[in-house]
């Protein structure tokens, strides 16, 4: 007879963004006549960069000749890609990843998701309270985190690392130790940032320790200060400790069109294990490869008019993100982030929780935004408004908050 994974029974509840999903709805079938205006998931709105949807339409025409057409892409994506990546991502900065250290994927979600294939369940995971939850729950479906425990909304056997105003909502190093870090810089949900100095000290602290740091810059591109690591690799050492992780999703518009990469550097082993050949056995075994023409696409986003279009995206996002911010600011919200991050985190007004802000927002502005208890315990009294709305819907948005 067979048996289930059973540590899927011990998640908790429904998915943050279906409970949200499910009260909007809601709202929207008993007032059909009122224009809500969602400044809830992380997900963009403007359309893939014409030089991106270019490069596509070019990809498709090879699909259609038996001379061009191609099948299964190779285990760790095209080389073109793979190069683009080297090239931009990593020697622009200082930091020397070589080819094969790369693994193109279908998205950021996945490879930190399915990363902890390669480690031991008796691994303990510290993560950033609050916390983008892909972390926790799919250390939780692999047996990693102990129970539940509803009181604290917490994971018996989870290293939680508060991130609260008091610490700038930056981590610190936890008392206990880990086996295995979650970082992730600029932060969902809170937009905050740490600098390389800082990111250092992870660095050295996971090298004494003989912790594997899982970093997660899907945010890279909302970098504007200059003193902000783009990659955990801009710090000495982190090839022996690190493992990131990147998305073509917010700087480039790939919500829908799927596509990132895995950075797992060969220094980086258990004895005489690397990480990078487990990781290419399980790439090579569980996922058949992002399609041609998306990584012909996402090659495309490297290219100078790309970088120019898709710079320009994000620019537009991180104006909505400076009005959100000085806005509610001058209105007298307590702000932070939105400065190196699509994300504005904002503390509830007269000590509301956050599900109770959620109400209110939307039943008395019409704004959906999302609570921050969702994230995790340290993110109740905080409210995530996201900076991916259009200009028009922002400002509206804001208006109607200003005048709760
Ligand atoms: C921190 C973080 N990592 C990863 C992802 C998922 O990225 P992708 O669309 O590449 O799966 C998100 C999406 O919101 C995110 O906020």
């Amino acid at each position: 007879m067979f048996k289930i994974n059973d540590n899927y029974l011990k998640l908790p509840g429904s998915y943050l963004f279906s409970t949200i999903g499910k009260k909007v709805r809601e709202y929207k079938a008993a007032n059909p006549d009122r224009n809500v205006i969602s400044l809830g998931i992380g997900d963009v709105t403007l359309p893939l960069a014409p030089t991106v949807i270019e490069a596509m339409h070019g990809a498709v025409d090879e699909m259609a000749s038996a001379d061009t057409f191609k099948g299964y892409a190779p285990d760790l994506g095209y080389e073109f890609l793979r190069q683009a990546i080297v090239d931009n991502d990593y020697k622009a900065r200082g930091a020397d990843i070589a080819i094969d250290e790369i693994f193109v994927s279908d998205g950021a979600k996945s490879d930190s998701g399915n990363i902890g294939d390669i480690f031991s369940v008796d691994n303990k995971i510290a993560v950033c309270d609050p916390v983008y939850p892909v972390y926790v729950d799919t250390n939780a479906m692999a047996g990693r985190t102990g129970d539940y425990i509803e009181a604290e909304q917490k994971w018996s056997n989870v290293i939680y690392m508060p991130c609260t105003a008091a610490t700038n909502f930056a981590p610190e190093i936890p008392k206990e130790t880990p086996d295995i870090i979650y970082l992730c810089f600029p932060n969902n949900p809170t937009g905050s940032t740490i600098t390389k100095d800082e990111l250092q000290k992870w660095v050295d602290y996971a090298l004494k320790v003989g912790a594997v740091i899982i970093y997660d810059a899907a945010y890279e591109a909302y970098i504007s200060e200059d003193d902000v690591p783009h990659s955990i690799y801009e710090c000495e050492g982190a090839k022996a400790c690190a493992i990131e992780i990147r998305s073509y999703s917010k700087n480039a518009g790939f919500t829908g069109t799927r596509l990132g990469y895995t950075v797992v550097p060969k220094e980086l082993k258990s004895g005489e294990t690397t990480l990078n050949s487990l990781w290419a056995r399980r790439h090579g075994t569980k996922f058949n490869g992002a399609p041609y023409i998306i990584q012909k696409a996402g090659a495309a986003i490297y290219t100078e008019e790309g970088k120019k279009q898709t710079k320009e995206m994000v620019g537009y996002y991180m104006q909505n993100a400076k009005y959100i911010r000085d806005e509610l600011a001058a209105a007298g919200y307590t702000v932070s982030g939105g400065v190196n991050a699509p994300y504005i985190w904002l503390k509830t007004p007269d000590n509301m929780t956050s599900w109770q802000f959620f109400d209110n927002l939307l039943e008395n502005a019409n704004v959906v935004g999302t609570p921050g208890s969702g994230f995790g315990p340290s993110g109740e009294g905080y409210f995530r408004l996201t900076a991916f709305g259009s200009h028009e819907n922002t400002k509206e948005a804001i208006e109607r908050i200003k005048r709760l």
